[in-house]
């Protein structure tokens, strides 16, 4: 009997999300680029949903991961010992942004967040109703998966959490449902899986104001539009509204797991008392990947990275002229290119990925696939990027002309 190939011990013993993974073995990944174990270079235009704005590998976050390895891992769990990766990190972090906004809980996922922010938000304000916007994605955890709007998919998962309220993102009238009893108001800045829907002008603005005449919690959900992709470090500094929870996950870390709960610190100490350690985790914060996340924000004030983003922005909408390109919607780094019709998605996603580009679904859009390049491509390689999804948009338009 011949020993099983690695593809076939990964279906064999690895838990998996779908029955039609993508099986792509991965050998290594530089840069902007993935490399499989055939030897084949693909140009990694996700980052991994947005996790590598830095590209794979950084050299600067490489060389924090060791120099803290050789220091310390682990000690004890979070916020007992006083740690340089963390508190520096959250010192830097703290400066960047507003004032309100100076102390962050450390965590190790996207998810984990939005659980401490909803029962931060329900012990801070006495309050038990959430409201979040349809067609959102916060987290696979059952408090994160509450918030979900669609039921056909939840309702596999029942009991979820109660009292949560749907609104619908840009409804300026929906806001009207914020009132007295909301504990907090949980949204994008930008949706992401709702096939990147960028704020209408003055939403948030609008958002922010109801928020504070109900004395609601503003919580806003940047794991995604966070650290530079939007063009701004963060989006809600875009678009001109301060929250009082930010959380922040994903590309955070550089390519290592780390969330956190950014607050100010009077909020996000109502987790020391009544009852104390009213939050606690054994890894948030973990010293080597705070040192990541450092080198990570680091690099990012340092460069030009970020400032660069609406010009690779304007550059990718101008090479995307086709014929079965309906629209592209984006906040800087974060696209969705929404075809003419449903039925060329697949091709085009197929195709690129033969072609070497990886290029990726939404959750809640089905005619639109996401870019979410790492922020280092140069032009030049964007234009190669983007040449390979124009032979992949004529492949898929090609495919049903002969049909015709
Ligand atoms: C906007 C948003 N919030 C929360 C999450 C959950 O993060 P994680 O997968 O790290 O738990 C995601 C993940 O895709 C996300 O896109």
């Amino acid at each position: 009997m011949g020993t099983l190939s690695k593809r076939q011990l990964f279906l064999n013993h690895v838990g998996q999300t779908s029955t039609y993974p993508l099986m792509l073995e991965i050998e290594k990944a530089e840069g902007i680029y993935i490399y499989s174990a055939e030897g084949k270079r693909y140009f990694d235009l996700n980052s991994g949903i947005s996790v590598s704005s830095l590209g794979h590998r950084h050299p600067k976050v490489i060389e924090a991961i060791k120099a803290q390895l050789d220091k310390h891992l682990h000690t004890m769990v979070y916020g007992e010992h006083v740690q340089a990766p963390q508190v520096a990190y959250a010192h830097l972090l703290s400066e960047q942004l507003d004032p309100s906004l100076d102390a962050v809980y450390f965590l190790n996922s996207g998810s984990e967040v939005i659980e401490a922010a909803m029962k931060l938000a329900k012990k801070a304000t006495g309050r038990y109703e959430i409201i979040a916007a349809r067609s959102a994605y916060h987290g696979s955890t059952q408090g994160a998966e509450s918030l979900r709007s669609d039921h056909e998919y939840s309702s596999a998962f029942m009991p979820l959490l109660p009292h949560i309220k749907h609104i619908t993102f840009n409804s300026i009238s929906d806001l009207e449902n914020i009132c007295c009893r909301t504990a907090a108001v949980i949204v994008e800045p930008v949706q992401a899986e709702a096939g990147v829907i960028p704020p209408d002008p003055g939403y948030l603005t609008a958002l922010r104001r109801r928020c504070t005449e109900t004395k609601t919690l503003l919580v806003l959900d940047e794991i995604q539009t966070g650290f530079g992709r939007t063009g701004r470090l963060f989006a809600h500094q875009k678009y001109d509204v301060v929250p009082d929870m930010l959380c922040i996950g994903k590309a955070m870390g550089g390519g290592m797991p780390i969330g956190g709960l950014v607050a100010s610190k009077s909020l996000l100490d109502q987790f020391t008392q009544a009852p104390d350690l009213g939050h606690i985790t054994t890894f948030g914060g973990h010293p080597v990947v705070c040192a990541a996340a450092k080198a990570t924000l680091e690099t990012l004030l340092e460069g030009n990275l970020v400032e660069e983003v609406l010009a690779k922005e304007a550059f990718i909408k101008q090479k995307l002229q086709h014929p079965i390109i309906k629209e592209v919607r984006s906040s800087g780094l974060m696209m969705a290119v929404e075809l003419t019709k449903r039925k060329y998605l697949k091709h085009v996603v197929n195709h690129a990925f033969e072609l070497g580009a990886l290029i990726d679904y939404f959750l809640f859009n089905n005619r639109s696939f996401r870019l979410a390049p790492p922020l280092i491509y140069s032009m030049e390689e964007l234009g190669q990027a983007m040449d390979i999804l124009l032979a992949a948009l004529d492949f898929a338009d090609a495919k049903y002309k002969k049909k015709l």
